[in-house]
């Protein structure tokens, strides 16, 4: 039998052949718009998800120094071993009321919270319709749960209204609100009518819409009125730190505590990761949260402005702006000269996306300057 050596090299060689190989290329300075990756080559950078510009924020890395002076590194233990800090419950707080909700229940990450949230609900009896162009965590907490999935077109309202006429013991609509690799925006209003009339649940990923679209950043589910059952957000992309939280009613909350194995069988976010987080809360949900978003918002016209002007479709959705290429060579190629000309904008291949729709995607942040914009649109130009 081969070696994990030999099996690697055969599997490493094959997504090489396919042009879907990927490696790891560290950063040599901090977040921002404009980093470093080889010595020397500064680059504008559009494929972090750091949406507000926070994830170097001098006021956020001084609450988490704090915070691990005053709680440590690390958190020791899972939440319901001995990992549960303070400052975790008063982000929770805080959370919940920015969210207009009961209670908010924080996770390590967005993954786990989405590979936790699906199987407490869902079961063998019970079905789930997940939209094709979900998040990869959600597809995976869709599969953990072992319920019936049944994929529905992007965004399709009358293949979930057809799907919720079958027979289930609960059935679950699951929706990214802001899709990551699109950038469009769920229907969210029509989904949460379809669930309300066929008694079934909606559970919307806001990971891309929080801080970022709705009163103060709350997310798409606030913008557009609709109460969803469960909203999961990120703390790592508009916050700018890293975790995630559940906002729902008590109940639930308990009963992810009680039933989300990513939760309960992983140590806990690092309290002074709370301590940074609730930093950045306050900052997003604040005034200045509202200029970023304005700034971001600013940024989001001109590109999509500039792209029309080059004949590629483009929409004011959100911060994300997907240029297809179809193949994944073409994505590599076209990046590959977007590095050139000093943009970083990473080529994204299957499985993130379906075959046929590799793509550059472009983040745009409330941190890039009209120059980087049109920096971008330039390059793409000569591209
Ligand atoms: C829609 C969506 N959900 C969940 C996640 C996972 O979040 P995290 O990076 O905090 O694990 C991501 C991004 O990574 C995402 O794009």
């Amino acid at each position: 039998m081969a070696g994990a050596d030999e099996i690697a090299r055969a599997e490493l060689d094959a997504l090489r052949v396919r042009g879907l190989l990927r490696s790891l290329e560290p950063l040599r300075t901090p977040p921002g718009a404009e980093i470093e990756l080889r010595p020397g080559e500064r680059l504008i950078n559009f494929s972090s998800n750091d949406y507000l510009g926070l994830a170097g924020e001098a006021r956020i890395a001084q609450a988490l120094a704090e915070g691990a002076r005053a709680w440590g590194a690390g958190a020791g233990a899972s939440r319901l071993v001995c990992g549960d800090f303070l400052p975790e419950h008063d982000l929770e707080l805080e959370l919940a009321e920015f969210s207009s909700s009961e209670a908010a229940l924080l996770f390590p990450s967005g993954y786990a919270a989405n590979c936790g949230i699906v199987p407490a609900f869902a079961g063998p009896a019970d079905l789930i319709l997940s939209d094709a162009l979900n998040h990869a965590s959600i597809i995976d907490g869709c599969r953990l749960s072992r319920a019936r999935v049944e994929v529905y077109p992007h965004a399709d309202v009358g293949a979930v209204e057809q799907g919720l006429r079958a027979p289930a013991r609960r059935r679950i609509v699951v929706t990214d609100a802001v899709f990551s690799m699109d950038g469009d925006r769920a229907p969210l209003r029509e989904l949460f009518a379809l669930c309300s009339a066929a008694g079934a649940l909606l559970i919307v990923d806001e990971a891309h819409a929080t801080g970022v679209i709705g009163p103060r950043g709350e997310g798409l589910a606030a913008e557009v009125g609709v109460a969803a059952d469960v909203r999961m957000a990120t703390l790592s992309k508009a916050f700018g730190v890293a975790g995630a939280y559940v906002a729902s009613t008590r109940a639930v909350c308990d009963l992810l505590v009680n039933r989300a194995r990513p939760l309960i069988f992983s140590t806990a976010l690092p309290p002074a990761l709370a301590c940074a987080a609730q930093a950045s809360l306050r900052i997003l949900a604040g005034p200045e949260g509202d200029e970023r978003r304005a700034r971001l918002w600013s940024n989001v016209r001109r590109f999509a402005a500039g792209l029309k002007a080059l004949g590629l479709p483009a929409r004011v959705d959100s911060a994300i702006f997907p240029v297809l290429t179809g193949t994944p060579e073409g994505a590599l190629t076209m990046a590959a000269h977007l590095r050139e000309l000093g943009i970083l904008a990473k080529p994204i291949r299957p499985p993130t996306v379906p075959q046929g729709t590799s793509r550059i995607r472009f983040a745009l942040s409330a941190a890039h300057t009209g120059a980087h914009i049109e920096a971008a649109l330039s390059a793409l130009r000569a591209c």
